[in-house]
């Protein structure tokens, strides 16, 4: 595992504590209707990945994403999981080994700090529930564009946001249940969808769960 961390950041905490339960949750998360897992496989999709492509997945936690994701590029292709929390990363390492995978390579960092790397120019960018967290998504998106200008690849997001579809009482239950996950009403007003609008020149947007969820998918072709 390559590290490139610096401080602390405030969800750190939070998901160091959940680490070895994080892939159960889904399970309670399903009896309220909110299905991630077809979130995350939306996403997925729409990166139009093939065998032998390189992938980059940023907040890639436990790994959640890595098995679909390595049914699309295959042995040949290039997978790299970028996450803050080391519990986290151990999870997805756990994984990795258990699956005997050999092209998937984790990173420690923050996805700000985190430099895509240049001599293998990604075809696609995921985040599944995660750049939300980032007060600093702007520059991440507007990075990643730039990263995936050289192959015309896409990036795509799966992120909470704020629904203006539900009253704000509600809205605000929602977030203080959702908050040991390090959601709060800041992180879902982040303005992803607008920013990936603004570096993209062919974007996607869906809305799901009352609008409180998103797949937004930027091509730079
Ligand atoms: C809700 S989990 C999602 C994990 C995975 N993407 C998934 O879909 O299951 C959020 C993940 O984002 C990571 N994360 C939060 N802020 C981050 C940041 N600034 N840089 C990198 N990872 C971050 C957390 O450590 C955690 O693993």
């Amino acid at each position: 595992m390559t590290k490139q961390c610096r401080d602390e950041q405030p969800n750190q905490k939070s998901y160091t504590r959940q680490a070895a339960t994080y892939d159960w949750t889904e399970k309670i998360y399903r009896l309220f209707g909110f299905r991630e897992e077809a979130y995350r496989r939306a996403a997925i999709e729409a990166l139009d990945l093939q065998a032998g492509d390189t992938v980059i997945d940023l907040g890639c936690g436990t790994g959640k994403n890595f098995a679909p994701l390595l049914e699309k590029i295959g042995r040949t292709g290039i997978l790299i999981g970028v996450d803050l929390t080391a519990a986290m990363l151990e999870q997805a390492q756990e994984k990795i080994d258990e699956n005997d995978w050999q092209n998937v390579t984790l990173v420690h960092a923050d996805v700000a700090d985190y430099q895509f790397p240049d001599q293998f120019p990604p075809d696609g960018i995921l985040s599944t529930f995660a750049l939300g967290f980032s007060a600093d998504y702007a520059q991440v998106i507007e990075r990643s564009a730039a990263a995936l200008a050289e192959k015309s690849g896409t990036l795509a997001v799966a992120d909470m946001r704020w629904s203006d579809k539900l009253p704000r009482w509600l809205m605000r239950i929602g977030t203080k249940f959702a908050a040991p996950f390090g959601v709060s009403e800041t992180s879902l007003k982040r303005d992803l969808m607008g920013e990936i609008g603004r570096n993209f020149p062919q974007t996607e947007q869906t809305l799901h769960y009352f609008n409180t969820v998103f797949v937004a998918v930027g091509t730079k072709n």
